[in-house]
């Protein structure tokens, strides 16, 4: 059993996240800036605590003593540079807590836009991307960029980019992994379900097999 702090839990990945890792038998705080909307659920294995993702002292204080952070924080229309902001304030949050105590580790839900594609190119590089999510697209890269530079020594962390299109659907409980490259079915289609992306990043909490680096799954 892994205590989990959980950023974005009423989210459309988070929800499948939270369920994934209750399923496991993980403890499960779910981080949210508004308690009143989300009742804790009535299964001793959920804490609901108020948090804010975008300030490191509120991220330190809903964050010690657990064993892994996970946000699944998504920015509102308009701002996507809160996820970098969102990054650097999970790391600080985390390196605050300081040398007593062990640090969490840190798992984030990234974009694929940073992806290689088969073919060559960045998956924001390729035609046709409409410019709100080329925006979020460089925010997840520029995101990224900040944890790239983050010793895992200082804190183990981990990225987790979805397929090119995630959406609620199955839960088959497989996935294929990548690292830096799309990774592509048969047909050239890279997708997974938002609930087969939940089971990755759940098994990753598990594994702790990513640490300092990104990683994809898909179909
Ligand atoms: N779904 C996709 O197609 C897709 C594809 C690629 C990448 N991603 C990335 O995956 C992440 C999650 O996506 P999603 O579709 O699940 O997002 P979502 O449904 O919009 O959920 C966003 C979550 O972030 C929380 N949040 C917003 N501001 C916060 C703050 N300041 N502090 C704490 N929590 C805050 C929201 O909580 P409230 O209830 O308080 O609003 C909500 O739980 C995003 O970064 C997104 O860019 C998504």
């Amino acid at each position: 059993m892994t205590k989990i702090a959980l950023f974005g839990a009423t989210g459309t990945i988070g929800t499948r996240v939270l369920h994934e890792a209750l399923r496991r038998g993980h403890e499960v705080t779910a981080v949210v800036r508004d308690p009143a909307k989300f009742p804790a659920p009535a299964d001793g294995a959920t804490t609901v605590v108020r948090g804010d993702v975008l300030d490191p002292a509120s991220v330190a204080g809903a964050v010690a003593g657990h064993e892994v952070v996970v946000s699944a924080f998504g920015p509102g229309p308009g701002d996507p540079a809160a996820l970098v902001t969102a990054a650097r304030s999970l790391i600080g949050g985390v390196r605050s807590l300081g040398p007593g105590a062990p640090a969490p580790r840190v798992v984030v839900v990234g974009g694929a836009g940073s992806l290689r594609t088969p073919g060559g190119p960045l998956v924001w590089d390729e035609a046709g991307v409409p410019a709100p999510v080329l925006a979020l697209m460089h925010a997840h890269g520029d995101a990224l960029d900040f944890l790239r530079t983050v010793p895992v020594e200082e804190v183990r962390w981990t990225c987790l980019s979805p397929a090119a299109q995630i959406a609620p659907g199955e839960r088959t409980g497989t996935y294929r992994l990548g690292l830096d490259g799309l990774v592509v079915d048969e047909e050239g289609r890279s997708r997974i379900s938002t609930e087969d992306f939940a089971v990755a990043l759940v098994d990753e909490i598990e594994r702790d097999a990513h640490a300092g680096r990104r990683f994809t799954v898909a179909h």
